[in-house]
């Protein structure tokens, strides 16, 4: 039992150290406490008090120093717990440290959530993010990759100077690797030729050796990825496969973390926590802590199409003819790990590769916050279900992991056009967001002086020959140009005799990027004919504003 501290009593910490007194406990030490700057530290600091205490103090103070500046309290509340002796807790920007940590694994956890104020803002709720690029490895597997190497080193099974073995898409092998840099470990993953170069070279960077398997066969193929993981351990000695699928330190480890983090976050107001799903772990552990504290959370799973993890969450059926390869990296699964408890999910909502890509980008452009493919599928799954929301609710997605994972991919706007995920253009679209301009033409038979003086008046670049209904040639501003320059006589001369070959006619139907591929630098547009057979033009520029939108 604690005795908060009065008004009086904090106040009298602006500016200088205080004490505050605690029932039955030596007194609480706050420093660096300064009214004009918003950035400083708090410390609560007495050996004796648990962490509950200090978070409980942490409140009151907040509640009294900062009514204005709530928002940014949060940011790395409850950051650290950094020993048993010294218990700090700091919000804002921290622009002078005054500890250290002992290594780059003490870093993991304790991730920003930040409210979405764009994409979300026709919900009649708050949505927060919790944007777990901040891990050290630059996604949430960090926490379980520390999690499942401490309890097979306790358990004793694996031994300093062994071997971590892996089967896994990046995120989870850059949290071993950089886990077994810091305690003395070697890694060897396997992977699939599904996922992102950016991912494979970035686990060579710090130190492991990586096996890229085939995507499109069974799991129980000898050549898959979870075969060639399981096999490893038989060929390597004092080397142990973590198996992030079936092991279950995988989901203590959101049990013991993210979920407690987001509750405190919160201040226990979340109500719905939405997540993309893959081994299970983040889900399951998050989930349970948070209905633990209050089972009227909804929990929301967001699964991709291709998985047959929905199937299985609505009917209990294990059904392989629901999966299909699919591009989106880090979730959905074709087989359900150990780490599920389907209990604790109240409902799986699925999002196509293409929407989820697209909502990825728009996360980064219309938020500022440069995540990779998963988030942008959380973000879709939560938007597909924002009718069920309520102006009370307070929702939190995560985001898995960081962009530059994905400059190859889903950043890529030719990744994005071959996968056919940028909705597809026409000859036609162009015409109606121009709001049909008349052609204009001329006759062979007209001086190059009229062409000229048409070209400014419509201000054109590009103008058909015609005769009669047939197109015979054309006339550009930049091949006129020379033509005058070189001879200025030429302004007399008939169109017949300086013209360009016709640009070539196609179907009226025909998307923009083939449009790209005809329009070359001796021929600056293309045309075709509505249907009621009226000619029009697309020019290169029209091509290049289209695609640039
Ligand atoms: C970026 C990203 N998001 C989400 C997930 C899914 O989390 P979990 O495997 O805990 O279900 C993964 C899994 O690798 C991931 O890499």
């Amino acid at each position: 039992m604690i005795c908060m501290p009065t008004f009086a009593q904090v106040t009298s910490a602006v500016g200088a150290s205080a004490f505050i007194f605690i029932k039955n406990s030596l007194p609480v030490y706050l420093s660096h406490v300064n009214e004009d700057n918003r950035e400083s530290n708090f410390f609560i600091r007495n050996k004796n008090l648990k962490r509950k205490i200090c978070l409980d103090l942490f409140f009151c103070f907040k509640r009294w120093y900062s009514k204005s500046n709530y928002d940014t309290i949060g940011y790395y509340f409850g950051k650290t717990i950094l020993s048993s002796h010294l218990h700090f807790i700091t919000f804002g920007t921290n622009k002078k440290p005054v500890m250290w940590l002992n290594s780059i694994l003490e870093t993991i956890g304790n991730t920003p959530l930040i409210k979405l104020n764009n994409i979300t803002k026709d919900l009649p709720c708050t949505v927060l993010a919790k944007v777990e690029y901040f891990n050290p490895g630059n996604s949430i597997k960090d926490r379980m990759a520390i999690k499942m190497l401490e309890v097979a080193e306790k358990e004793g099974k694996i031994k300093p100077g062994g071997t971590i073995i892996e089967g896994t898409s990046g995120n989870t092998g850059m949290g071993l690797a950089l886990a077994a840099v810091v305690k003395g470990y070697k890694c060897v993953f396997s992977t699939t030729d599904k996922q992102s170069k950016e991912k494979v070279d970035i686990l060579k960077a710090v130190g492991a050796e990586v096996i890229v398997c085939p995507t499109n066969v069974e799991p129980e193929d000898p050549q898959s990825y979870y075969s060639v993981a399981k096999r490893l351990p038989k060929e390597i000695p004092n080397s142990f496969y973590m198996n992030q699928y079936d092991n279950l330190a995988n989901r203590d480890a959101h049990y013991e973390t993210t979920g407690p983090e987001i509750w405190e976050q919160t201040e226990g107001k979340i109500t719905h926590l939405v997540i993309a799903t893959g081994t299970g772990g983040t889900i399951t552990g998050t989930g349970k802590y948070l209905k633990e504290k209050n089972k009227n959370i909804k929990v929301w799973a967001i699964d991709v199409y291709g998985s047959l993890l929905k199937k299985y969450f609505d009917t209990g059926e294990v059904d392989t003819n629901e999966v299909h390869p699919y591009i989106t990296e880090g979730i959905g699964e074709d087989f359900v790990p150990a780490n599920y408890d389907m209990s604790i999910i109240d409902r799986f909502e699925q999002v196509t590769d293409k929407d989820g890509a697209i909502m990825a980008r728009r996360i980064s452009r219309e938020e500022g916050i440069f995540v990779g493919y998963s988030a942008g599928t959380s973000l879709q799954g939560l938007m597909q279900l924002k009718d069920e929301l309520k102006k009370d609710d307070l929702v939190v997605v995560i985001f898995g992991d960081h962009g530059s994972r994905y400059v190859g991919k889903i950043y890529n706007d030719q990744w994005m056009m071959e996968r056919g995920f940028f909705d597809v253009k026409t000859f036609k679209d162009l015409i109606s967001a121009r709001q049909s301009k008349r052609l204009v033409t001329v006759e062979s038979t007209q001086t190059v002086a009229e062409a000229v003086e048409l070209m400014r008046k419509y201000d054109i670049e590009h103008i058909p020959v015609a005769d009669g209904e047939n197109l015979i040639g054309a006339l550009s501003e930049g091949g006129l140009f020379q033509k005058i320059f070189s001879n200025p006589e030429i302004k007399t001369s008939t169109i017949k005799s300086v013209m360009e070959p016709a640009y070539p006619v196609v179907s009226f139907d025909t998307p923009v990027e083939r449009l790209g591929g005809l329009i070359t630098k001796g021929n600056g547009a293309v045309m075709a004919k509505d249907e009621s057979g009226n000619l029009h033009i697309v020019t290169k520029y029209d091509v290049i504003q289209s695609l640039a939108k």
